[in-house]
């Protein structure tokens, strides 16, 4: 059987990545490939539970806190969910990963970047994705398009966004193999396009179809 893929979607709060993730499932699917989307935080029971804390919680949360919830879920995420999943054969496509804690909790929190990265290390325990798709949006474009109704850390304020987008420019200078930038502030069907592009050329590369 042939080993699955991994796929992570990021970018900013409103760059659009969840319809695309989507409209990517039913393409993939279309084509005949297993596949399964989730998330993070919170895919999991246990993970819904920190995801309501992380993003619902009204009292203060200190960042330290903060960045070992994100932690906590993904552990549990990739060890239950995510490495069966890839071990099956299937394609995953996962709504935010191990860049949305260096891009928000470093770059945006301004919590040290290299420690961040050691602790995903851990986290993911050896499972890394085959690729990731950035979405880039003008922070003020994206903002535009969370509207009116915003959770614990899209209340963040505009220029703790511009941060986490120059976070995200920065990791696909450093990992330009593996995080591929599409440029969301075109219309949904063009984003979709290049999308498709990408990952059609990462199934031919990996998998020869
Ligand atoms: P969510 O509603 O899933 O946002 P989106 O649909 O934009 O992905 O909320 C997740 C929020 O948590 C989002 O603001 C990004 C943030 N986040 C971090 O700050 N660090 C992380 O490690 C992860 C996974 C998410």
């Amino acid at each position: 059987m042939k080993k699955g893929l991994f796929i992570t979607f990021e970018g900013a709060d409103g760059s659009g990545k969840t319809t695309q993730l989507n409209n990517i499932k039913s393409f993939l699917e279309q084509k005949g490939f297993d596949v399964v989307v989730t998330r993070e935080p919170g895919s999991l029971e246990l993970g819904k539970k920190i995801r309501e804390i992380l993003l619902h919680y009204d009292g203060v949360v200190a960042d330290r806190c903060e960045i070992f919830l994100f932690l906590a879920d993904r552990a549990q995420h990739v060890e239950t969910f995510i490495k069966p999943a890839i071990e099956e054969g299937k394609i995953v496509l996962c709504d935010r990963h191990t860049d949305s804690t260096i891009a928000y909790q470093g770059y945006g929190r301004g919590q040290d970047v290299q420690l961040l990265k050691e602790l995903n290390k851990i986290a993911v325990n050896g499972i890394y994705p085959d690729l990731t798709l950035l979405f880039d949006v003008s922070t003020e474009v994206a903002q535009e398009r969370v509207g009116s109704e915003k959770d614990r850390m899209e209340s963040i304020g505009i220029e703790f966004h511009k941060k986490v987008r120059n976070g995200y420019l920065e990791l696909k200078n450093e990992y330009s193999d593996r995080i591929k930038l599409v440029n969301a502030n075109n219309s949904i069907e063009e984003v979709f396009e290049e999308t498709k592009n990408i990952i059609t050329n990462l199934i031919q590369q990996k998998q020869g179809v």
